[in-house]
C-alpha cells in the first residue's frame, strides 16, 4: 500500500516534470529559433547598410566586372556572407560565391524577390532556395547609390549556418532539460516517499489494529494535515477499544445474571439474549443479527412474546407455566418497553425461573396441613376421653384409670411429635451449630443400644451388636450421631413381630467412610414405598405406625442429619423379612475439629 502511493506519487511528479519540461523545451527552442534567426538578420541588415553606405559613390572603374567582383569576394570572404551586386538591369556584377569568369553566365536577377522589393521599397528580403549555389539562403537586398540608385546590393546567409546554430543551441537545451529532468524525477520520488510514509505508518497501525492488536498508537510529529489524521486514528482506536471494553464487560454482566434476559426490538424480533435465555429457549445469544421469534420452540413462550409486544407500554408481569425438557416449570416474566424519545423501540424482558420456589411454598403448606393433621387426631382423642371422663366416667375408677392412660399416652404422642417437627425443622433450616468430633463407634452404639434394651426384652426381640475392635472414629456431632442410630433402632424394634423379632447392629470400616448397618427380619418395606420412607410423615402403613406412636419423622430427621456430615444413608429391603438401613459417616482424620 505504501509503496504503491509513493510509486503512484513519484509517477505523477514525474509526468507533471516531464510535461512542463517537454512544453517549455518546445516552448524555448522555438523561441531561442527566433532569437537566433533575428540575431543574424539585424547582423546581415548592419552589415548590408554598412556595406551599402560605402557604395553611394560608384567606384572608379566599374562596372568592369572584375573589378565589382572582386570587391565581392572581399567583403564576402570578410563577413563570412555570400555578396552579391546586381546592376539595375538585374545583371549580376559580383558574386563572392561565384568565381569571376562565370559571373556573366548567371542569370538575369531581376525577378528576385529580393530584388524587386528591393528597388521598389528600399529593402527585399527573402528565405528560399538557391538555384544558383543550390541551398536554403536568407537574403537581404537595397539599392545601393546616392542620390542616383545604380546597383542592388545583395547579402546572404546559407540557412545551413543557422541550423548549425540552432543545433548547438538545442544540444545545450537538451542536456539541460536532461539533467533536470533526471533532477526533478529524483526529487519527486523522494518527495512522494517522505510524503507517503507517514501515510504509510497510519495504514500500518490501521493492518494492526484490525488484527486485533489493541495498543497502537501513531506518533503525533507535525500539526499537519497528516499529523491530524494520526492524531483521528488514535483518538478513534482507543475509542473503539474502551467501546469493546465496555461491551466485553457488559456481556460478562449480562452472562453472570442468572435470570434469562432477551431484548426485542421495535419489530419483535430477538437482538440480545444471555447465556441464561439462551439456554432456557434453546436460541443463540448476543449475536449481529436480530432472530425471529418463531425461532424459540416452546409455544406459551411464542405466545408471550406476541402479547408483550403487541402491548408497547407499561410494565408487564405474569406468570407462566410451561412445559420443558426438563419437566413442568414456572416463569415469571417482567416485560418492561424500551421507549427512545417518543418510539417503541423493543422490549427488554426478564425471566426468572421460580419453579423451586413455587415447590418450596407447597412443601411449606402441604408440612402445615400434615403437621395440623397430624396434631389434630390425638388432641381429638385427648378432648373425646377428658369429655368422657367429665361425664361421669371419673367416678368409674376402673375405666377412668384406662382413659386418663390413653390420655397420657395420646400427650406424649403429641410431645414426640412436637419434638419431632421441631427437632427437623431446625436440623432442615440449616441453623444448627453442629459440633463434629471424632466420635468412637462402638461405645457410642453401646449407650444407644442399651437404651432399647428394656423394651426390647418386654417385646421379646432380641439385639445384638457387631463391632470390631479398632474400629477407626467418626467425625461426627456426638448428639446427632445418637439421634440417627436411636432412631434406626427404634424403627427396627418397633417393625419387628413379638417374641420373633432379631436386631442386628454391625459396623465397619468402607474406604474413607465407617458403615453402619441396622438390619432386621421384620415386615420390611414395599418396594414402592422405598423412595419415600424418607419424606416427611410419610409411613408405609399409617393404621400400624400410628398404633406404634410413629409420626414419619425420623427417616426424615436421620437423611437430614447425614447430608450435614457428608454421610449417606441407604436401605434395602423385602417385604415380611425385614429391613436393612446402612448409614456411613466420614472417619475423622487429622483435620477433625469443630465446626458448622
Ligand atoms: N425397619 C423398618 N421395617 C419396616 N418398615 C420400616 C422400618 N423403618 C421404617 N419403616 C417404614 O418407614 C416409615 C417411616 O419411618 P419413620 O421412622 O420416618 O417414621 P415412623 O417410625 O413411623 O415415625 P417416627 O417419627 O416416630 O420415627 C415407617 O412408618 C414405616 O412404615
Ligand atoms: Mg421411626
Amino acid at each position: 500500500m505504501k509503496a504503491k502511493v509513493s510509486f503512484r506519487l513519484g509517477l505523477v511528479f514525474g509526468l507533471i516534470v516531464f510535461f512542463s519540461l517537454a512544453l517549455s523545451y518546445v516552448y524555448q527552442g522555438r523561441h531561442l529559433r527566433e532569437v537566433v534567426f533575428k540575431t543574424v538578420r539585424a547582423g546581415l541588415l548592419h552589415d548590408l547598410k554598412l556595406n551599402a553606405g560605402m557604395l553611394d559613390q560608384r567606384p572608379d572603374g566599374w562596372p568592369d566586372i572584375a573589378l565589382s567582383d572582386r570587391w565581392a569576394d572581399k567583403v564576402g570572404k570578410a563577413l563570412d556572407l555570400r555578396v552579391t551586386l546586381i546592376d539595375l538591369d538585374g545583371r549580376v556584377i559580383g558574386d563572392s560565391y561565384i568565381p569571376t569568369e562565370k559571373i556573366p553566365s548567371i542569370p538575369n536577377h531581376r525577378d528576385r524577390v529580393e530584388i524587386k522589393s528591393a528597388l521598389s521599397s528600399g529593402l527585399g528580403e527573402s528565405k528560399r532556395f538557391s538555384e544558383t549555389i543550390r541551398e536554403n539562403m536568407l537574403y537581404m537586398a537595397m539599392p545601393v547609390g546616392k542620390p542616383d540608385t545604380w546597383a542592388v546590393l545583395r547579402l546572404a546567409k546559407p540557412l545551413h549556418d543557422i541550423g548549425q546554430v540552432e543545433a548547438q543551441i538545442d544540444r545545450g537545451i537538451e542536456g539541460g532539460l536532461f539533467w533536470a529532468l533526471l533532477l526533478a524525477l529524483t526529487a519527486g520520488g523522494l518527495s512522494a516517499f517522505f510524503l507517503s510514509r507517514p501515510l504509510g505508518r497510519i495504514a500500518d497501525a490501521a493492518d494492526r489494529f484490525l488484527h486485533g492488536e489493541t495498543e497502537v498508537q501513531i506518533p503525533v510529529k507535525h500539526d499537519d494535515e497528516i499529523g491530524r489524521l494520526a492524531r483521528a486514528f488514535n483518538y478513534l482506536s482507543e475509542e473503539i477499544v474502551r467501546l469493546t471494553r465496555k461491551e466485553e464487560w457488559l456481556r460478562e454482566v449480562l452472562s453472570s445474571i442468572r435470570e434469562s434476559i432477551i431484548v426485542t426490538n421495535a419489530s419483535g424480533e430477538i437482538v440480545l439474549a444471555n447465556p441464561a435465555a439462551s439456554r432456557l429457549f434453546m436460541i443463540e445469544g448476543a449475536r449481529k443479527r436480530s432472530i425471529p421469534v418463531d425461532h424459540i420452540e416452546l409455544p406459551e413462550m411464542r405466545e408471550l412474546f406476541v402479547r408483550v409486544h403487541a402491548r408497547q407500554s407499561g410494565i408487564y408481569n405474569e406468570e407462566l407455566s410451561v412445559m420443558t425438557a426438563r419437566g413442568e416449570r414456572v416463569f415469571k416474566v417482567t416485560a418492561v418497553p424500551v421507549v427512545k424519545g417518543e418510539q417503541f423501540d423493543g422490549t427488554v424482558l426478564v425471566i426468572n425461573d421460580i419453579t423451586r420456589l413455587r415447590n418450596l411454598e407447597r412443601t411449606r403448606r402441604d408440612f402445615v396441613s400434615s403437621v395440623s393433621h397430624e396434631l389434630r387426631t390425638p388432641l381429638a382423642s385427648i378432648k373425646g376421653y377428658t369429655e368422657t371422663l367429665l361425664e361421669g366416667a371419673v367416678n368409674d375408677p376402673e375405666h377412668a384409670t384406662a382413659f386418663l392412660r390413653i390420655i397420657q399416652q395420646e400427650s406424649e404422642q403429641l410431645t414426640a411429635l412436637i419434638n419431632d417437627v421441631l427437632d427437623l425443622s431446625r436440623i432442615e433450616s440449616g441453623k444448627i451449630i453442629y459440633n463434629f468430633e471424632p466420635v468412637d463407634v462402638k461405645p457410642a452404639l453401646e449407650k444407644t443400644m442399651a437404651l432399647f434394651e428394656p423394651a426390647a426384652s418386654r417385646k421379646g426381640v432380641r439385639i445384638e451388636l457387631n463391632v470390631p475392635d479398632g474400629l477407626p472414629p467418626v467425625l461426627a456431632d456426638r448428639n446427632y450421631f445418637d439421634i440417627v442410630m436411636r432412631n434406626l433402632i427404634d424403627n427396627a424394634v418397633k417393625y419387628v413381630d413379638a417374641n420373633r423379632g432379631r436386631v442386628r447392629v454391625s459396623a465397619c470400616k468402607a474406604d474413607q467412610n465407617v458403615a453402619i448397618e441396622v438390619s432386621d427380619n421384620g415386615i420390611g418395606i414395599p418396594q414402592a414405598d422405598l423412595k419415600r420412607i424418607f419424606e416427611r410423615f410419610y409411613r408405609v402403613d399409617k393404621a400400624r405406625s400410628r398404633e406404634l406412636a410413629g409420626t414419619g419423622l425420623g427417616l426424615s430427621i436421620v437423611k437430614h442429619i447425614l447430608l450435614a456430615h457428608k454421610g449417606n444413608v441407604e436401605v434395602r429391603s423385602k417385604t415380611n423379612s425385614g429391613s436393612t438401613f446402612t448409614v456411613t459417616f466420614p472417619i475423622a482424620g487429622k483435620e477433625a475439629a469443630s465446626s458448622t
